[in-house]
Formats: structure tokens, sequence, C-alpha cells
């Protein structure tokens, strides 16, 4: 290492500071290494910037080479995508839009990006695009203000119920049961598919698989979940769920993730009264803590609607409408008052409906829902009471006998962000009811064990972990707020 200068071999024993802290925190005057992918390069005669990029921050730092100061050979290497290691020294920028920037000493290139291959340039890409190279998109400003976001929400969650005294629970991801009835699971199984084991009666024979039955993945930690909640009080999941639904929307994942509090003692109003609260809280949580990342998506949205007609744009910018969320409260109305504001509005009167609303019992489209928070109620909605033969068969019956205690909260621009239900706590009534379902209650014996032995009102929700950080991200396809998406056809990396 004939070339190796004292300094550098100063540099090479210190630790690469985080591009955050440099910005935010340390002192101008320091020595310091950075480390990151470049965002891009600009040469002029004498000096030369490279804007570098870390993942700890929406911004860049900005390196100044100073002509000279590192070789040709190397400066040629840094394009954008190449990963660098920087050191030199913090001075007060000159103009590059942040508190400092580095006077670059040494510069080395650590791993190479071929510019003719590399898929990103520095310029807009499309959402489209850039769903095909999900395994690059965490290098766009965009795509790293979700991913900081979606952390800093799910951190939110966690302290959200830790502070309540909620215990963690981790329901299992391979189950027997079908929690929501839908019958839209992904199966499990170890079998030779191409040689299935077959019983006397010709049907496959799931004694011979793995566990011995069969299974899938879940679509929900709930019932387990009420086993944790009718011995810990309270607990909460939050964890994979997976549903082969084949609906092509913006709104909807094969695999995403929920969380679910499940509550002893609790009715559906105390149901309702969480569900606001939480939303709030993990709402309020990234507002606090995601400034500039809010920042730069609020600006990002502010561009993609100049692009539509003017009816169609928000009168609100990204973080007023957050704001608006935490500070005010969510409208609570029935069912029943809910399908005569929708029968009676005017896109039912005109036929503007793709489902157009008739009677009582009505199951509600996203479009229904969208028009009462959007364009009804301006606000938040908890739509609860639904009509027992809509909902699935855990949740209680009320004594008018046809509703039970069901709500979902409905979002601005979202539609559903949250589903939920008082339990069915009372053994006979829930027996009957799976039944009328069809529900094998020799496989469930275990979930009406709860109702045997000490049973308890209790009560509980699913938020959609996606479409919550789909809301305060202001993104509006689902897709774009997973690192992975999964969506039918869509499972390459
Ligand atoms: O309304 P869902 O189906 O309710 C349940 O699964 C209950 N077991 C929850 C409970 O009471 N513990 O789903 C709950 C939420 C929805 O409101 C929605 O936000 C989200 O999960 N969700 C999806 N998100 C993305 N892709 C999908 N395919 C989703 N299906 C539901
Ligand atoms: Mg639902």
């Amino acid at each position: 290492m004939a070339f190796t200068t004292f300094a550098a071999l100063n540099f090479a024993s210190m630790k690469r500071t985080k591009i955050k802290v440099l910005l935010h925190e340390s002192e101008v005057g320091s020595s310091v290494v950075v480390k990151g992918w470049v965002r891009t390069k600009r040469a002029s005669k004498n000096v030369t910037f490279i804007n570098v990029n870390d993942g700890s921050t929406i911004h860049n730092i900005q390196g100044v080479v100073e002509a000279g100061i590192v070789s040709e050979d190397v400066l040629k290497k840094i394009t954008t995508g190449a990963s660098v290691a920087l050191t030199g020294k913090l001075i007060e920028s000159q103009g590059s839009g942040q508190r400092v920037e580095l006077q670059v000493e040494t510069a080395t290139v650590l791993g190479e990006a071929d510019p003719d291959e590399y898929p990103l340039q520095p310029k807009r890409h499309s959402l489209e695009f850039l769903r095909e190279i999900a395994h690059l998109r965490p290098r766009t400003n965009t795509f790293s203000a979700i991913m900081r976001v979606r952390h800093a929400l799910s951190f939110a969650v966690h302290k959200f119920f830790n502070d309540k005294g909620f215990v963690y629970m981790n329901t299992p991801i391979i189950t027997a049961s079908d929690a929501e009835g839908a019958g839209e699971m992904f199966h499990v199984t170890n079998f030779d598919l191409k040689n299935l084991p077959k019983t006397e009666e010709g049907e496959i024979d799931y004694s011979q698989d793995f566990f011995e039955r069969e299974t899938n993945l879940t679509v929900s930690g709930q019932l387990e979940g009420e086993l944790g909640a009718t011995a810990l009080s309270e607990i909460y999941t939050f964890g994979p769920t997976f549903r082969a639904e084949n609906s092509n929307t913006s709104r909807h994942l094969a695999e995403f993730w929920m969380i679910e509090p499940e509550m002893a003692f609790a009715d559906l109003q105390d149901n309702m009264d969480v569900a606001e609260e939480f939303l709030k809280y993990v709402t309020q949580y990234a507002l606090d803590n995601c400034k500039d990342d809010l920042e730069f998506l609020q600006k990002r949205l502010a561009d993609e609607e100049k692009n539509k007609p003017q009816n169609e744009r928000s009168d609100m910018s990204l973080i007023e409408k957050l704001e608006f969320v935490v500070n005010n409260e969510f409208k609570r109305v029935s069912y029943t008052e809910a399908i005569d504001i929708l029968k009676n509005s005017k896109p039912n009167k005109k036929k503007k409906f793709n489902y157009l609303i008739e009677e009582w019992g009505a199951d509600l489209q996203s479009e229904h829902e969208r028009f009462l928070v959007e364009k009804h109620f301006g606000c938040p909605v908890i739509l609860y009471d639904y009509p027992a033969k809509i909902k699935a068969f855990y949740m209680r019956l009320n004594e008018d006998g046809k509703t039970v205690r069901a709500m979902d909260i409905l979002f601005p621009g979202i539609g559903e962000i949250v589903g939920g239900s008082q339990r069915e706590e009372r053994y006979d009534v829930l027996l009957e009811k799976m039944k009328q379902f069809d529900i094998p209650e020799e496989e469930m014996y275990w979930y009406l064990d709860t109702r045997k032995f000490g049973t308890v009102e209790h009560s509980g929700f699913g938020a959609g972990f996606e479409r919550l950080v789909l809301f305060v991200t202001g993104m509006t396809n689902i897709r774009d707020v997973i690192p992975f998406p999964r969506t039918p056809g869509n499972a390459a990396f």
C-alpha cells in the first residue's frame, strides 16, 4: 500500500456516520466517513459534486471534490447506483440545500454500477415501472420514504399496545381453520403434487400429509387471539395474513400484515373507542417522527394530483389530511342509517353506483363506503350493527335477532381500514350460528371451549397494516407500500 497516506490510514480506522446524523448533528469541521449509494454526480472544470444517500434520511449529503483530489479513474467509476466510501471534512454548505456538505479528501468505490445496465436514472420513474424492479425500489426517494414511514408506524403499533398493557401474542401462520369462513386460503402441504395419496373414496388423503390434516396459511389470527384474551385479558397480534382472493384492486394484497387486538371485558363501544384511539395515535406518531419523509411524500402527492381534473383533486394536503384524522371525532353510524343515506343518495337515484342499493341487507361495496366517507360525511366513519347474514359467524347477535355487533372503520381514499366486532360469548348461540354457517363444530372444539369455561364478554378488531401505510403516505396503490407485494401473478422477488 505504497500510496496510502497517514491521513487515509487514520480514516480507515474511523467509523462511518449515517447521513442523517451528519446533516443534523455532526459538528462543522469534523472529519468523517460517509458510506452510501451515489444518486447523482455533476462535474465542472474545477470541481465534482457527488450526492450520496444511505437510506437513513430522505436527504443526500453532497460531496465536493476539488480537481486533483481523486484520480480520474476512480471518478469515472462514481456513477449513479455505485456504492462509495468518502472521507473528508464537514463544511458549511455553499448551496446544496443542506446545513453541511463534505469536502472530500479520499473516495473509494465499493461496488460499481454499470451505467448502461443500472435501471434507475437520476430522474422520476413511474410507479408502474418501479414495481417491475421492486428489488431496487428502495433506492428511490419515494420508496425509501415509504419504508421509513412503514417502520415508524409498525413501531408505533407496538408502542400503543405495550403502553396500554396488551400482550403481544404470536398466533400461528399455518392453521387448520378458516377464521373468516370465506374459503380464500392458500393450502400448505408437503405432498408430492404429482402423486397425491387418495382415500378409498378417491379423495385426497390428508391423513398422510405433514400435519395429518388439511392445513392452510392463516387469513386472520383472531380465533387464536381470542384464546389469549380470555386468559391474559388484552392481547394483540401483528403478523402476516394470506388471502387467495382473486381481486386485482389497488386495496388488496394476497399477503398483507394485520394488527388484531382482542380484549376481554370489552363491548362494541369499547372496541370502537380503542380502534379510533389507535388510528389517531399511530397517525400522530408518524406526524411527530417522520416529518421530512411526509413533507417529501406530500409534495409527491401534490405533483401527482396536478395531473388530475380539478374536481378530483383533494382540497387538503397530505399533512392536513393526517391532522384532520387526528383532530376530529370519527362519525359513528349504524348500518341501517347508512342504508337510508345510500338509498336516497344522488348516485343511487341516478344509477351511478355499479351496485345499486335497493334494500336493507345489501352488502356495502367500496363505492358505497367511499361515498359515505368522502361525499356525505367528509370524515372517517365507523359503521356498526350490520346484518348478521353478511358478517362472520363469530360476531355477537343483537337483541333484534337480525343484526350483529360488527363495526367497520372507513377512511377517506381507502375505504375499509378496520373490521371488528364484539364476539358471541354465549355457547348455545355460537353453536347454533356455526351450524347455520356450516362450520364443523368437531374441528372447532378448542374455540368453543372458551365459551364453555369461564366465558366472558369480549371484542376485537383487525386493522390492515398496508391500508394504514397507504393512508399515511398518501400513496394510492397498495403494491407501493409493501417491500415485496404479493398479488395474483406476482411473486418474482
Ligand atoms: O375485515 P377483515 O376480513 O377482518 C378480519 O379478518 C377479522 N378477523 C379481524 C378481527 O376482528 N380480528 O380484515 C381486517 C382488515 C380490513 O379492514 C382491511 O383493512 C385489511 O384487514 N384487509 C386487507 N388488506 C390488504 N389486502 C387484503 N386482501 C385485505 N383483506 C383485509
Ligand atoms: Mg372486513
